[in-house]
């Protein structure tokens, strides 16, 4: 139903929205500057707007679903946080959807209700809206945030970003992706038969998880796999965004979000600097990535 949506040709349109949301989220950077939490004020913003201004919601509360959005993929806390989390989170779409099957707004909330009303209810509906807001903030914004922490150390990616082709820019982006892979496990795929996987044993019905992680860094695809190269081939594909039917619905806006907001990050902040003693990585997430990074935009 979605995937039309999705394509890169599609997506163009978005090309000035996204523009227009970096732009503003870095001039509020600069008015509350120089210090800043990358977390907070850039990562989450950036894809929390585009994504919300994608579904027709665009006074929807960045606060609380910040908060909804890492407790969700945390594991560490249990069952019972994450569950919650999504239980609000996906309760606030289905009474979207319910109120727009009678007010039914510009953005993919309302075209579904428009196109697909009559086929799915407003639960069925609503669980897809939110699939679509959470993957397409939480992994992004992990992105965004992770790169920036490594281009801190990469002074040649960084200048590029700022100078460079946009080939050169696609570059390193993609490179991005493989080494940081912030979804670092496919969802579970279930055998449909017994099989000899590569020389294990699987059954069928068993469970089967991928590390995108492991496949990003395998050396017999990838020369010194644990060398970030901003000039690395992009063919072969990583696995940052999965394979097969259930790759990622929005792999082409994450990587014209991540070109985007890096770009504009580092032409308008090129001297930034982190500042903080310890970084806090996620222990048990499914998402990899950072709560807060701590930077100075520019020399006072
Ligand atoms: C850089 C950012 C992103 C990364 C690294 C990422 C990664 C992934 C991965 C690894 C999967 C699972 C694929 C598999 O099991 O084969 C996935 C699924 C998905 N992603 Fe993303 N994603 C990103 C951005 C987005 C965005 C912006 C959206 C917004 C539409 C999105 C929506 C989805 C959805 C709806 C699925 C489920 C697809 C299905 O089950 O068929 N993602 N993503």
């Amino acid at each position: 139903m979605l995937t039309p949506e999705f394509t890169r040709r599609r997506l163009s349109r978005l090309d000035p929205l996204i523009d227009k949301v970096v732009q503003e989220t870095l001039d509020e950077m600069a008015a509350h500057g120089p210090e800043a939490d990358l977390v907070f004020d850039f990562g989450f913003r950036v894809p929390f707007r585009v994504i919300s201004e994608l579904l027709g919601l665009p006074e929807i509360d960045f606060d609380l679903f910040h908060q909804l959005g890492a407790a969700r993929f945390d594991v560490s806390k249990g069952g019972d946080s994450s569950f919650g989390a999504a239980t609000s989170s996906r309760e606030f779409l289905i009474a979207e959807v319910a109120r727009q099957r009678t007010d039914p707004g510009e953005g993919l909330i309302g075209a579904m209700v428009r196109d697909h009303g009559d086929e799915f209810d407003d639960v069925e509906l609503g669980g897809v809206a939110d699939g679509v807001l959470l993957g397409g903030y939480e992994t992004s914004a992990s992105m965004l945030v992770m790169s920036t922490f490594l281009l801190a150390g990469q002074p040649e990616a960084w200048q590029l970003l700022q100078t460079g082709s946009d080939d050169e820019v696609t570059a390193i982006v993609e490179e991005l992706l493989r080494m940081l892979t912030p979804v670092q496990i496919a969802f579970a795929r279930f055998a449909r038969e017994d099989h000899d996987l590569f020389g294990k044993q699987v059954r069928k019905g068993d469970p089967v998880l991928v590390s995108l992680v492991q496949a990003n860094r395998d050396p017999r695809t990838w020369d010194d796999p644990d060398t970030f190269d901003p000039h690395r081939s992009t063919t072969p594909s990583h696995l940052a965004f999965g394979h097969g039917m259930h790759r990622c619905l929005g792999a082409e806006l994450g990587r014209m979000e991540l070109k985007a907001a890096l770009r504009g990050l580092a032409r308008r902040f090129p001297d930034l600097e982190l500042t903080g003693e310890d970084i806090d990585f996620r222990e048990l997430s499914i998402v990899y990535g950072i709560d807060s990074l701590p930077v100075r935009l520019w020399q006072p």
